[in-house]
């Protein structure tokens, strides 16, 4: 089965965007839900916005995207890249919850508008393998 990967960011509503309880609510829902659908990644939270990254079989990530972008606690979801891949960079999380780095800080402080944006995600994602790794 082909795999592909989604990132998107979007904007926390509420006290979503920076008490510990509703992020911990996210994170337990989307590891028992990710786990029964084989859907692997990271989830990260700064300054009120989302950033997050899926992997898995398409009818998979349609379903939790259909989901994820009817669910209120956020809004101005924003796809930044959903591209085919060879292998998953997550293998190991159903839904790893990380502290943004300083790279993907300095990313979502940017507008994101630039032309170059699927580039600079990949590069960012792909560093976040070392920030899993190092979790284990
Ligand atoms: C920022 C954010 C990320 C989310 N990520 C996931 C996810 O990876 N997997 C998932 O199943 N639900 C995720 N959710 C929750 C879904 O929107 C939805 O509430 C949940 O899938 C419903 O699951 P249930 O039908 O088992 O109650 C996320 C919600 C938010 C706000």
């Amino acid at each position: 089965m082909a795999l592909f990967r989604i990132v998107y960011v979007s904007e926390a509503t509420g006290s979503v965007g920076s008490g510990l309880m509703p992020l911990i609510d996210i994170i337990g829902v989307s590891e028992q839900n990710n786990r029964r659908d084989h859907l692997t990644g990271v989830l990260m939270r700064h300054d009120g916005r989302f950033f997050q990254v899926l992997e898995g079989a398409r009818p998979d990530l349609n379903r939790v995207m259909a989901r994820v972008s009817n669910d209120r606690r956020h809004d101005n979801l924003r796809t930044l890249s959903d591209q085919p891949i060879s292998e998953r960079l997550f293998p190991a999380w159903a839904m790893a919850r990380l502290e943004a780095t300083p790279e993907v800080e300095a990313f979502l402080a940017t507008d994101m508008t630039q032309a170059d944006v699927p580039a600079e995600v990949d590069r960012l994602v792909a560093g976040l393998v070392q920030t899993t790794a190092d979790a284990v």
